[in-house]
């Protein structure tokens, strides 16, 4: 293991960054990120498709996830966010390494009266206790309902915290037991316009304090 010296670092006070420098930062830093593709519906039952990796599980009981969900430029809420609103409802669909072109061109800015499952033909399959359909191009989803939203600092970014009301894993992917994260291959985000699948696999079991 290497050990850096305060000499070698490059640093960086809060106050002193803008936001678009902090931006390229903590997504060049935080990484690799996994992606929420997110397909949402509104009320005129419209499905929205659209990737978010400020996102991560943040509890278990029950099972819950959050997303950060940014304005847009111009101030308005993206239609993910719009809709989330408008219906409490959403699906994470993960993303394989096969559907990555699908899932990057599913993040242009389409017209809120434009699906982009329709526009880009991103297959869907009906959710089972949600509204908004899963894509089925993705070998497992989780149907989920709003449970908080959490504006966060200047309000340019919320969180958006939901329950998992249920889980559809691929039979390829689980074997009854274990999710197969090879079969999986789900896509990961790195900063600015890079992304990684899974590479070298390392196993460690719990250790016992010492
Ligand atoms: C891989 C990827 C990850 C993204 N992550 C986020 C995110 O976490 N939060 C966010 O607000 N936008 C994120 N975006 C941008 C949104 O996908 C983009 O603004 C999209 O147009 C929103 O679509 P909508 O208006 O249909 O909801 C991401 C884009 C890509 C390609």
């Amino acid at each position: 293991m290497k050990s850096f010296q305060p000499e070698d670092m490059t640093s960086f006070s809060a106050v002193d960054i803008d936001g678009s420098m902090a931006y390229k930062l903590v997504s060049g830093l935080v990484v690799p990120r996994p992606v929420a593709w997110i397909s949402s519906q509104n009320e005129a039952g419209l499905v929205n498709v659209a990737p978010f990796s400020s996102f991560n599980y943040v509890a278990h009981s029950p099972a819950m996830l959050a997303v950060n969900i940014a304005l847009q430029d111009d101030g308005t809420l993206k239609d993910t966010a719009r809709n989330i609103r408008e219906t409490g409802e959403f699906v994470v669909n993960i993303t394989p390494t096969s559907a990555l072109d699908a899932m990057n061109q599913s993040s242009a800015e389409y017209p809120s009266d434009v699906s982009e499952a329709q526009v880009l033909d991103i297959p869907l399959m009906p959710s089972t206790q949600v509204r908004p359909p899963r894509v089925a191009v993705s070998p497992a989803q989780m149907e989920c309902r709003l449970t908080q939203i959490v504006p966060l600092g200047t309000g340019i970014n919320t969180l958006y915290i939901a329950e998992i009301v249920a889980f559809h894993v691929a039979n390829m992917v689980y074997d009854g037991r274990h999710i197969d994260s090879v079969a999986l291959d789900p896509v990961a985000r790195l900063g600015g316009p890079f992304y990684a699948s899974l590479g070298e696999i390392h196993k460690r079991s719990r250790p016992k304090a010492v």
